[in-house]
């Protein structure tokens, strides 16, 4: 099972810059990556939050509610978050960070992520097709062992 953590903003996909993040909603999203999930093997639950506390408190329980990796957008917590980063430090599960937009052809700030240096890696610039590329990697990994 596979917990997507989705975070501030992004309950807004489909109206919100569609130009940078695409017209697919947030439900859509949501769909396609519960599908692909599927087609792999996994169960996949999706959850949002503006809240950072929320986002932490869902990374810090992920292992306990039985997930056993976590595909994490921090949206705009990417950039500032250590108490993310912490959360993320805190807990066993493999997480692999994912962004729809290419973080390294926009703002300057938007250039680095303090969240990333506790994942697996990073994906970034793919549209919903990074989420994709996340389960497809978490599966080799999970199925190895
Ligand atoms: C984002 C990129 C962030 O910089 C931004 O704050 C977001 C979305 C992305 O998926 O491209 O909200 O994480």
């Amino acid at each position: 099972m596979i917990l997507i953590l989705n975070g501030p903003n992004l309950n807004r996909l489909g109206k919100r810059e569609p130009e940078v993040y695409g017209k697919t909603t947030l439900e859509e999203l949501e769909e396609l990556c519960e599908d692909w999930g599927a087609e792999l093997g996994f169960s996949v639950a999706c959850r949002q939050s503006n809240f950072e506390g929320q986002m932490v408190e869902w990374i810090q329980g992920a292992s306990e509610e039985g997930f056993k990796a976590i595909i994490l957008n921090p949206a705009a917590l990417t950039h500032y978050s250590v108490a993310v980063l912490d959360a993320i430090r805190a807990q066993p599960l493999p997480v692999v960070e994912v962004h729809l937009s290419n973080l390294h052809a926009r703002e300057e700030f938007r250039r680095h992520s303090v969240t990333a240096a506790a994942a697996k890696g990073l994906i970034s610039g793919f549209g919903p097709m990074s989420y994709r590329m996340a389960l497809v990697y978490l599966a080799d990994l999970l199925e190895g062992g």
